[in-house]
């Protein structure tokens, strides 16, 4: 699929003036079609765009993948046919490729998705962008770098987000159809200068090293990599923990990796112990956050509806097969989720594993910078300089206290952040107390013995209750205010 630059520039310009774009499309389609659209149902939109427009015609032809007459399309048909993106068919054209408008403002060009009905996968199908294509997205740090990788890149949805933060961008895939439609992307985005290569894992950047990489990598765990947009054919879920053992070799000091993955939970084994392992042989500061877990049947489930196979006479082989193989390695559920490593060049680096499947703010790059610092902070600093230090509460933390109506004293205090990651933590009164003092004035040492005094307890027992601040440091509850060390 070699398409002219030139004839690129002309289907943009094209696509742009009509109104395919985003916006666009919402306003042409109406909330309910559009919002079934978000969920990949196409009956709505095909019914609102039924007597189409040259809007309406964009959409069908290239969004919905229906055959569309010539006459209603203002597209240099010929040429498009010609380079492999259009099929003619009697009066009637059809696109050989999905090209959607992106919320970054370009557009992405990919296999269409498939559905019940539909014929088999060809092996090298490149899929489109989806909710775990925006997931990773939200989660990339938001600083400008001057160099990232896009590994597996796809569609190359994740370059679209990187175009703009990032003064040089390499992107990777296995499957050249991938690359090819990429490229097609970035063109259609205007989008220029993306060194593409072709390769598995980190093989194409051997010896080269990137402010920032990213990867959306084919996580699915099965026991055959039938489908390359999704399955690496690495055991298990080797492919997430070897690019995390591999990352460091291919980061700037400073740099950071951050990307989706799933892992097993097995019989006997703590999840955390599994994922927390891989991001500690890192020697990186490291952020492992799991946002959902499923039982080994939904899972089959999920995968197999992904793949349309729901229905299909293989349906009830496939699931038994891939159930028994989980069972074989004693799975009792797969988690999803996010992992974020930091080259902070630290002798004494620190990981953090956690769960968080409540919804938190988005973008979380605009924030995961402070997330990290948080988390380096409270197990770093020393005792006494901990003491000496001048704490800000988060100035979005609210407090709740929980308790039978009327009693003097609350059963519970929680403190519940209302923006961010949103994390709540329950506290004592000594942490409350703080938590509504702590405007960075007064050292916390000074802080705790003014409570202790006020409340009447002992200041020894209080003063002792200071390694107790860690974790919520480590949280973001408290943010040290710099210098950190200034008496
Ligand atoms: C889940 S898709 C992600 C696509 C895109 N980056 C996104 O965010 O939506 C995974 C991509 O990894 C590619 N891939 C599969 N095996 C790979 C490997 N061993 N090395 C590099 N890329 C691989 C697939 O071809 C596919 O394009």
């Amino acid at each position: 699929m070699d398409v002219p630059a030139d004839l690129l520039a002309r289907l943009r310009d094209r696509l742009v003036t009509t109104g395919y774009t985003i916006d666009g499309v919402r306003e042409r389609l109406g909330d309910v079609a559009a919002a079934a659209l978000a969920r990949e149902e196409l009956v709505p939109a095909e019914r609102a765009t039924r007597d189409p427009d040259p809007l309406g015609a964009l959409i069908r032809l290239w969004w919905l993948g229906l055959a569309v007459p010539e006459r209603h399309l203002e597209l240099p048909v010929a040429e498009l046919a010609a380079a492999g993106l259009l099929r003619r068919d009697g009066d009637e054209v059809r696109a050989a490729v999905h090209l959607q408008p992106w919320e970054t403002g370009g557009y992405l060009v990919s296999d269409r998705k498939v559905r019940p009905g539909d014929p088999a996968l060809r092996p090298d199908h490149v899929v489109g962008a989806g909710g775990a294509s925006a997931n990773l997205a939200s989660l990339v740090t938001r600083r400008p770098v001057e160099s990232a990788l896009d590994l597996g890149t796809g569609c190359g949805v994740q370059v679209l987000h990187l175009a703009g933060r990032a003064g040089r961008v390499t992107a990777t895939d296995v499957n050249p159809r991938a690359l090819r439609l990429a490229r097609l992307s970035w063109a259609l985005s205007g989008i220029e200068g993306v060194d593409a290569r072709l390769g598995s894992g980190f093989d194409p950047v051997a010896d080269e090293r990137f402010d920032l990489v990213v990867s959306n990598p084919p996580f699915v765990i099965s026991p055959r990599g039938r489908f390359t947009y999704r399955e690496s054919g690495a055991a298990a879920d080797d492919f997430c923990r070897d690019l995390v053992r591999d990352a460091p070799r291919h980061l700037n000091p400073g740099g950071y990796c951050q990307i989706l993955a799933n892992w097993l939970h097995v019989a006997g084994e703590d999840w955390r112990d599994r994922v927390g392992g891989w991001l500690a042989a890192t020697g990186c500061d490291g952020w492992a956050v799991q946002r959902d877990v499923l039982d080994p049947a939904e899972y089959v489930e999920l995968w197999l509806r992904d793949s349309a196979e729901q229905g299909t006479p293989a349906y009830r082989e496939r699931y038994d097969e891939w159930l028994t193989w989980l069972e074989s390695l004693g799975v009792t559920g797969i988690g999803f989720g996010w992992i974020t490593l930091r080259d902070g060049g630290s002798l004494d680096p620190v990981v953090r594993v956690e769960e968080l499947t409540t919804p938190v703010e988005q973008p979380v790059g605009a924030y995961v910078d402070e997330v990290l610092d948080a988390i380096v902070t409270a197990h770093r600093i020393g005792a006494d300089e901990l003491r000496h230090a001048r704490l800000v509460t988060r100035p979005d933390v609210v407090e709740e206290r929980i308790g039978p109506p009327g009693a003097e004293d609350p059963a519970r205090i929680v403190l519940r952040q209302t923006g961010g990651l949103r994390r709540h933590a329950r506290v004592g009164t000594v942490e409350a107390a703080l938590a509504g003092v702590c405007d960075g004035e007064l050292p916390l040492g000074a802080l705790l013995a003014a409570i202790a005094e006020l409340t009447g307890a002992d200041p020894d027992e209080t003063m002792a209750r200071i390694d107790e601040l860690r974790p919520l440091i480590a949280e973001g509850f408290f943010r040290i205010k710099e210098p950190a060390n200034d008496r």
